[in-house]
């Protein structure tokens, strides 16, 4: 039965369809930061690979301590996961939503997750015309026209790359009882303060918000995502919810390194901002594609030839180029697709290939 599940691309498929070696790809659908995971926590990693013989604390009392520096957020509001995917499923099943509300274009996995539950899901539409920003009025409006018991947000939002502020998020939480679930996978690629609701998930308690080390730290493989909650009765019920020793020991060890490590940040944090900034002002210059702001590492494109992302995405893949075709997002065109920041040398490979395609 083919996997109806679709992300990025499947590297270990297009390795087996080219010929290529996953080294080889250049993965621009990802979303993950091309520096790949810290070196001095693989480093710590690799002396420690004998950790396998212990089982992990079950508490994660240091890790949640690390978390806790590192967000300025109490460790007791702090949950772990195997991922943000494994968090929002958790508390999407805690909540049971009767109504709820999705941006649209958003990340697919809430929508599944909501359909286990028979949720009515309710889909407020980002219009390109404003470049998908948020009007958070409607948005509250909505919540309360529809009663809605759960909204989902991810900030910045995947894959449009706009994002709401962290008034707007409070004028939201003043105004409705709605449980309010907010992704913040893609926030370190943003100036955070502004924008990140850690602070208010311990003032508001219908507030959850979840994070990832997937695509900033670039660890997916590992799986390890944290939340935070001031919910008393949820967070007992997530902690219970979620398994016994659900963290491994190396995701635990990583984890307990990586937040520390400023200056890696730093350096993640200023290639993305520098590179999407210059990649945003190349791309302009194309008459046949329309390039939307975004505070994410990835840029959603719109092509304005006759050209569809899908046909893009066919021709880039022989040069070892993966875009992401965005057909399957709700209220975006086959002709949008949306790519993220790589190493300047892959970035540069890309616009080549982009303007030998469109010019
Ligand atoms: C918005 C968003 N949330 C969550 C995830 C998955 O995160 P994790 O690897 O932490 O489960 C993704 C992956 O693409 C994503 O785009």
């Amino acid at each position: 039965m083919p996997n109806k599940i679709q992300h990025g691309a499947n590297l270990f498929e297009i390795q087996d369809k080219y010929g290529f070696s996953i080294d080889e790809i250049m993965d621009f659908s990802s979303n993950v930061n091309p520096f790949g995971p810290d070196k001095k926590s693989l480093d710590y990693l690799v002396q420690h690979i004998d950790r396998a013989k212990v089982y992990p604390d079950p508490a994660y009392k240091d890790l949640k301590s690390v978390i806790s520096q590192y967000i300025h957020c109490p460790s007791e509001n702090i949950v772990l996961g195997a991922g943000t995917t494994n968090l929002l499923s958790a508390y999407i099943s805690l909540i049971q939503p009767k109504n709820a509300l999705l941006n649209s274009p958003c990340y697919s996995e809430y929508e599944r997750e909501l359909k286990k539950h028979q949720s009515t899901i309710h889909h407020y539409l980002l219009d390109k015309e404003t470049d998908f920003t948020f009007d958070v009025d409607a948005i509250i409006e909505e919540i309360q026209e529809k009663d809605i018991d759960l909204y989902v947000l991810t900030n910045p939002n995947n894959p449009t790359g706009s994002i709401m502020q962290v008034e707007d998020i409070e004028k939201i939480l003043l105004s409705t009882k709605a449980y309010l679930l907010i992704d913040e996978t893609y926030i370190e690629f943003t100036d955070q303060t502004p924008y990140t609701a850690c602070q208010l998930a311990s003032q508001y308690d219908h507030l959850f918000v979840v994070r990832s080390t997937s695509k900033f730290f670039a660890s997916p493989g590992i799986r390890l995502g944290y939340g935070i909650l001031s919910h008393q009765d949820h967070l007992l019920a997530l902690n219970q919810h979620l398994n016994l020793w659900g963290i491994n020991i190396y995701a635990e060890m990583m984890g307990r390194q990586m937040f520390g490590h400023k200056d890696y940040q730093d350096r993640v944090y200023q290639h993305i901002k520098r590179e999407r900034a210059r990649m945003i002002a190349e791309l302009k210059s194309l008459d046949s594609l329309k390039v939307y702001p975004s505070q994410g590492n990835f840029v959603l494109c719109e092509l304005t030839t006759d050209l569809d992302a899908k046909r893009l995405r066919e021709k880039l893949l022989p040069e070892k180029i993966v875009i992401r075709d965005c057909a399957s997002f709700p209220n975006l065109s086959p002709q949008f697709f949306r790519f993220c920041i790589l190493s300047t040398e892959a970035n540069n490979l890309l616009l080549k290939a982009l303007k030998d395609c469109l010019s």
